[in-house]
């Protein structure tokens, strides 16, 4: 029995929120992190300025889309869920009750170029006779979620453009939507992985039960499909942060939660896991020789404050941060690890890529979204169980923040 998606909330985090004193040291590194590693884009970029009239494109090439901040905007959402029927009850934070609307009146702005509007038809033109797969954990559906939302606007104008659920058609689990725009002969899908590796949870029906991780084998609920997908959008790391006993080469290496020592077995630090599940997933990637193109989103943060997501936390923010040190009490050193270990080991993959012309890109989105704490649904959600009675501070209304980031996969789309 799996747990249904509505539910698939936080995981346990053993580590106790850093003292005060330590604060500045978490930032900083983070800081030096994100702005030491510059995107370079090039060529294709500015195929899109005849879709969005009235951007300027000037700059784009020479910008970097993750370094900037979120600016008042008066512009309509895209979507409501009204227009868009799909929205999953896990993040349709207006339907259950959701009072402010303020977090939607921003927009995420680059330092030294504009990021243009989402254009559903621009994006579906780019994205004819192709298929895409969102992989990994629930932060993935969101975003999937998301962009079949932006996407409505199209069904809108014209409802021959109705895209057709095949999900009982392929696998009928909802685990892996699958959506398909016939007009434009287009799939859109998510394949589950939450580990990316092989695993089993030793109790499925708990968030905080030990799950066995073969790290060595990456799970085949993707490697058995990305061959048939054009795109595939890669992010997880959430769920590395539960109870975790490792496997390679088939036998035990150890374990990573507290006192797990005590059992014979060796703790492992906890960037272990995040390490070794990344490197097993990249160079998976790699030996496969991947023809398509690969987005590696980075770590999604979360934004508990006054407590854990099994302690009483909450967030209940409806407005951006504006500068990062605001952030240090919410990203902590575990979450600062979930996201420089697999950037680190993402980087060491791209070298290869780049010389076999694979197509291995990196989409550095971690920061932009840690300024956005008033994104989440909090407890303005419904579950498989009814009323939420835990707050959920790790995804993301719809709409809401997370909506950028398929206005900046768009990107992704023309460039390649
Ligand atoms: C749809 O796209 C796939 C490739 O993704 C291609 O094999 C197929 O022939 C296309 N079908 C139509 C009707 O164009
Ligand atoms: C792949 O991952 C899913 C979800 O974690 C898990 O249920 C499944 O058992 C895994 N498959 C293998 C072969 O480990
Ligand atoms: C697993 O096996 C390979 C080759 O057989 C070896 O190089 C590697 O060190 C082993 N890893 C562990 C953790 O035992
Ligand atoms: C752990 O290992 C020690 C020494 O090998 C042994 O004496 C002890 O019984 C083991 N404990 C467990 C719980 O297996
Ligand atoms: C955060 O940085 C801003 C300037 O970037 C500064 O004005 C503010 O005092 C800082 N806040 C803290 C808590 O350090
Ligand atoms: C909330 O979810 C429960 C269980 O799926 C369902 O019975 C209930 O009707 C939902 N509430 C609303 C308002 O959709
Ligand atoms: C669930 O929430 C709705 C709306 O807030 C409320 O009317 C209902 O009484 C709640 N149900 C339970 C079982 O708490």
């Amino acid at each position: 029995m799996k747990v249904l998606p509505p539910d698939d909330v936080p995981n346990a985090r053993s580590k106790q929120p850093l003292k005060f004193a330590t604060l500045p040291l978490v930032a900083i590194p983070l800081v030096l992190l994100l702005t030491t590693i510059p995107i370079q884009w090039r060529g294709g970029l500015w195929k899109l300025s005849g879709l969005v009239p009235g951007i300027h494109h000037g700059s784009m090439s020479r910008c970097n889309l993750f370094e900037g901040k979120w600016i008042p905007y008066d512009g309509r959402t895209y979507y409501d869920s009204s227009s868009c029927s799909l929205i999953i009850d896990q993040v349709n934070c207006f339907k259950f009750g959701r009072p402010d609307s303020e977090f939607l009146r921003w927009r995420w702005k680059p330092d030294g170029c504009d990021l243009p509007l989402f254009d559903a038809r621009g994006f579906l033109e780019l994205a004819r006779g192709k298929s895409m797969a969102f992989v990994g954990d629930s932060l993935g559906r969101n975003q999937m979620n998301s962009l079949q939302c932006l996407l409505s606007s199209v069904r809108l104008c014209d409802l021959s453009e109705s895209p057709k659920d095949l999900t009982k058609e392929y696998r009928d689990d909802p685990y892996f939507p699958r959506w398909y725009f016939p007009s434009y002969n287009f799939t859109l899908t998510t394949l589950w992985a939450p580990f990316l590796v092989k695993s089993v949870e030793s109790d499925p029906n708990s968030q905080n039960s030990i799950v066995s991780l073969w790290l060595d084998e990456p799970n085949e609920s993707w490697t058995s499909e990305i061959d048939r997908f054009d795109f595939i959008i890669l992010s997880a790391g959430i769920w590395l942060f539960r109870p975790l006993l490792f496997y390679e080469n088939g036998s035990v290496v150890g374990c990573n939660w507290d006192s797990c020592e005590n059992h014979n077995m060796s703790k492992l630090g906890r960037t272990y896991g995040f390490q070794k599940v990344f490197r097993t997933t990249f160079a998976t990637l790699l030996q496969k020789e991947y023809k398509g193109v690969t987005v590696f989103r980075t770590y999604s943060p979360q934004h508990f404050e006054n407590g854990r997501w099994n302690t009483g936390g909450t967030c209940t923010r409806t407005e951006p941060f504006t500068s990062l040190n605001e952030t240090a009490s919410i990203f902590d050193r575990d979450e600062t690890d979930a996201y420089q270990i697999p950037v680190e080991e993402f980087k060491v993959a791209e070298k290869v890529a780049i010389e076999r012309r694979l197509k291995l890109r990196f989409m550095d989105t971690t920061k932009m979204m840690l300024l956005r704490p008033d994104g989440h649904p909090n407890f303005y959600r419904n579950t498989s169980q009814g009323n939420a009675s835990i707050a959920d501070c790790v995804h993301w209304c719809l709409p809401g923040p997370i909506d950028a980031l398929n206005e900046i996969l768009q990107y992704y789309l023309i460039s390649t």
